[in-house]
């Protein structure tokens, strides 16, 4: 684990095939649209996926963009290698804390720079110089994408399950500095840092047809995974035969909900910006 690592969840097997099932939920509920349609593909050479993860993000978008006429570059930062993949083929990947300023060899390198679910992981003050690192690595008219699942989907009225969660989750990120509130503050940073075209999408799961079942897969997966683990970490029960108790219990209230058809939502947040043309406003 490296030094300034805040992130607070676990990297292991199991939670590597949790984030690539939860990719093609993500990539459904925002209408397939890997990339908003507002970025103009066809000028996308170079392209940096942080926070990469298992890096599946990346992997789908190079099948989308791959053409034999085109040359692309694609590369993957991570904090942390754990889940990088093991056969990494034409995908670079690196070891990188975005709160930290990248190597110079990456500046003004990136005609696109996607980012996805930080809000664990990102202290409310580094929103603005991870932006400010991102800026510095995009070419000038370069874009970008940064995703969060975030209070937004936990503050829907009308589901006691989500309220459960929103309250442990907003418990546990408060005590740690973090933003729970993450695509506003990614918002108001990106616009702050001179940005232009920016915009706050919001992908509602309940609008595409039969996602449901997924979702709901995707949430008990939550309740026993992050919920179980953040009830412990941030002091909320004493030990973790109690989280996986409370976390079983949830996940019952979930089924139950959900068979009496009160199936929740899954909002996607997307915040899409442009870096300027010239360097004057920025
Ligand atoms: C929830 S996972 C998301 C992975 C991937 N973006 C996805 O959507 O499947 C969060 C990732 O952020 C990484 N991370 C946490 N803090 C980071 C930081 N300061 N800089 C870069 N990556 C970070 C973690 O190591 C983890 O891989």
């Amino acid at each position: 684990m490296a030094a300034q690592d805040k992130y607070c969840f676990e990297r292991d097997k199991k939670e590597s095939e949790r984030l690539d099932v939860q990719h093609r939920v993500l990539v459904r509920t925002s209408g397939d649209t890997l990339i908003h349609p507002s970025i103009p593909v066809e000028d996308i050479r170079s392209v940096a996926d942080i926070a990469t993860g298992t890096g599946i993000w990346l992997r789908d978008l190079k099948k989308s963009l791959d053409t034999p006429q085109v040359d692309r570059y694609y590369h993957g930062f991570d904090i942390s290698s754990e889940q990088f993949p093991e056969n990494p083929g034409a995908i670079q990947y690196s070891v990188h804390d975005l709160t930290v300023p990248f190597p110079q060899e990456h500046w003004g390198r990136y005609d696109l720079v996607h980012v996805r679910l930080l809000v664990a992981a990102l202290e409310e003050s580094d929103y603005k110089a991870a932006i400010a690192n991102i800026s510095r690595i995009l070419k000038p008219g370069g874009h970008l994408q940064w995703e969060e699942i975030d209070a937004v989907t936990y503050l829907t009225k009308g589901y006691p399950v989500l309220s459960e969660l929103y309250r442990c989750f907003d418990y546990g990120l408060t005590a740690e500095g973090k933003c729970f509130q993450a695509s506003a503050k990614v918002y108001e940073e990106t616009r702050a840092a001179g940005f232009v075209g920016v915009e706050r999408l919001c992908y509602d799961s309940h609008k595409i047809p039969d996602l449901h079942h997924d979702v709901e897969e995707r949430l008990t997966a939550i309740i026993r995974t992050l919920y179980a683990f953040l009830l412990l970490r941030s002091k909320q029960v004493d030990t973790a035969e109690v989280a996986s108790q409370e976390a079983e219990n949830l996940a019952e209230e979930h089924r139950r909900q959900c068979a009496e058809g009160n199936s929740p939502p899954l909002k996607l947040m997307r915040v899409v910006g442009q870096k300027p043309l010239y360097p004057s406003s920025l």
